[in-house]
């Protein structure tokens, strides 16, 4: 149920039975304020101004022509020629019966379903993964979830830097170190380490260098022995990803894997037919597309290098060769990709030339989705204390352990294995939430006391409010199972709260429209927020209630507490009973 479109699509007959043209835009959005009422459309104004009519005369019309009987309790103009619309509390309850038994929760699945890649997460496996890849995972894997939620057809695309002129010194290095029969997975338990030291050695020491070097042409000449080794490094440094895939609780698998070394057998192609189709020309020894479309302030234009001078590829020849395979092989209709912000400039002439080149259909939506950076409390880039990357393995680690003393505090009575499994999911949601509720393209401050507050907008404090309500049945004696969906709406919290609950699709579409999982990380906020002023104001369990108002309520909170966890799950947020 979306009952924003479904208004829209009211109000929307209803101008054209005013004479309005079939292609009128109706504007239905939420009301600002509750003064005007509980949806608005302003779609009027807009439509006199292009017929150049008096907006309020033609308002009158359209509101002559909207039939809500039994929809909505009044229609109202406002304004110049506002129409406020306030829902009948009826309807409404008429809706959350309907969604009360729905296993979606009333969010319809699409009648077309789209086939979506979405590129996400994507760590560099010759370092370990840092904070900076936190992002990309978490609101890629929300964005997943809500994509297949809402019915589209997902296919999940890990685009790991698995490839690159730096694999050699780790090769050579890595190489020396199982000569002198160290385990390999013992020399690469810490990948940061490990890149130092075969950096320092290709830096300072004698022939080492050179070595490296022969190893990366071995290595893109395909050498089997190194291309063992090379799997051997792969393999480890994913099993290094994969253990902070599952205490983050994302979806991805190795299955989901296409790194760059798999574009590897295309890159020519790529190259001879950029340069077939008149795109690719050399300039000083290397391939480049000039593309006039970014051209700067003097007319010069952005010059984007395929191939280096050397007959090296690039980054930028990867993700060419991923653009034709995508659509083609993969059959996008839509492709995402998330990662920061500084890499907007390498998609923006990745699509223009992919597009001209063929490799991107004119259909085929390609959504570059940026974030900001996660900053330390000193306003500049999160960093370890010494300046140096912090491992997401040691951030979620420290989470769990910091919420496991705050529910330890609260909760002294927890057995220990109760504890951990509260704090892990405490701990890891705080990290999740907290960066997946700020608008994706700002920068934001990593403060571990605001996370793991159980007030304001964090993950703690939805899941007390999840946890609450379980506690409401437990005390009611009751399995929410057995509540009927029947629910009546009569004080005011009630009715927010049915309005609410009746938004996820709507919310659900925004997020997967503009790859913002804060909005439902908002949407969220206010349900739980609203749910505690309903708690104060309309009583449950209180003696001297009566059972239909009793029923009616928890039945309410049954609603509640579903799309709670619903929506957390989509964050990749888990609940639990008790904290
Ligand atoms: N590995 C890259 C990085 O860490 C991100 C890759 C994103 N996807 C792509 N198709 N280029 O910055």
């Amino acid at each position: 149920m979306n009952i924003r479109q479904f208004l829209s699509e009211k109000v929307k007959a209803a101008m054209i039975a005013a004479g309005l043209p079939e292609d009128t835009n109706p504007a239905v959005s939420l009301s600002s304020r509750p003064e005007f009422g509980d949806y608005q459309a302003n779609g009027v104004m807009g439509a006199a101004k292009k017929l150049k009519t008096n907006p309020r005369e033609l308002a009158t019309k359209v509101v002559e022509q909207l039939d809500l009987s039994g929809i909505a309790d009044n229609i109202e103009l406002a304004g110049p020629g506002f129409i406020n619309i306030k829902l009948a509390n009826s309807w409404l309850a008429d809706q959350l019966a309907k969604t009360g038994q729905d296993a979606k929760l009333g969010v319809s699945q699409r009648e077309k379903p789209q086939t979506v890649v979405v590129d996400y997460s994507a760590p560099n496996l010759a370092k370990e993964m840092h904070v900076g890849h936190l992002r990309s995972t978490i609101i890629g894997d929300a964005v997943v979830r809500a994509l297949e939620f809402r019915g589209d057809k997902v296919i999940r695309q890990n685009h790991m830097g698995d490839w690159g002129t730096q694999f050699g010194m780790l090769l050579a290095h890595l190489s020396d170190k199982l000569a002198a029969n160290e385990v390999a997975e013992t020399a690469l338990s810490d990948l940061e380490n490990f890149y130092r030291e075969a950096k320092v050695r290709f830096d300072d020491e004698e022939g080492f260098a050179d070595r490296a070097r022969e190893y990366v042409v071995k290595l893109q000449s395909g050498d089997k022995a190194c291309a063992a080794l090379w799997q051997q490094f792969i393999d480890i440094s994913i099993a290094h990803s994969e253990e902070i895939y599952q205490l983050l609780n994302v979806t991805l698998t190795r299955d989901d894997i296409m790194g760059e070394s798999s574009y590897n057998h295309d890159l020519a192609n790529v190259i001879s037919e950029l340069e077939a189709k008149g795109l690719a020309v050399e300039d000083q020894g290397a391939k480049v597309v000039f593309i006039d479309e970014m051209a700067n302030k003097d007319g010069e234009p952005s010059v984007f290098i395929v191939q280096k001078s050397g007959g090296g590829y690039l980054y930028a020849t990867t993700d060419l060769s991923a653009c034709r395979y995508r659509s083609g092989e993969l059959n996008a209709d839509r492709i995402i990709i998330f990662t920061d912000a500084r890499q907007a400039l390498h998609f923006k002439q990745v699509e223009i030339v992919a597009r001209k080149a063929g490799f991107l259909p004119e259909h085929v939506e390609y959504h570059h989705c940026p974030f900001g950076m996660m900053m330390g409390d000193d306003g500049k880039p999160f960093k370890t204390r010494t300046g140096g990357t912090v491992k997401l393995a040691e951030l979620l680690h420290e989470a769990v352990s910091r919420a496991g003393d705050l529910i330890k505090e609260k909760n002294p009575d927890y057995s220990d294995e109760q504890l951990k499994e509260i704090a892990e999911k405490v701990g890891i949601g705080a990290v999740k939430f907290a960066d997946l509720s700020k608008n994706r393209t700002s920068d934001y401050v990593f403060n571990w006391k605001t996370m793991l507050s159980f007030e304001g907008a964090t993950a703690p404090y939805l899941q007390y409010g999840y946890a609450r309500i379980q506690s409401i049945f437990t005390k009611a004696g009751i399995d929410s199972d057995s509540l009927s969906s029947e629910i009546t709406i009569a004080e005011p919290q009630e009715k927010a709260l049915a309005l609410k609950l009746l938004q996820l699709e709507d919310v659900l579409d925004a997020v997967i429209a503009e790859g913002t999982p804060n909005l439902l990380c908002n949407y969220l906020y206010e349900l739980a927020s609203l749910y505690m002023s309903f708690y104060e104001a309309c009583p449950i369990l209180k003696e001297g209630i009566a059972d239909e108002v009793k029923q009616s309520r928890l039945a309410l909170c049954k609603q509640i507490s579903a799309t709670l966890k619903q929506g957390l799950d989509i964050l990749g947020i888990e609940v639990m009973e008790r904290m």
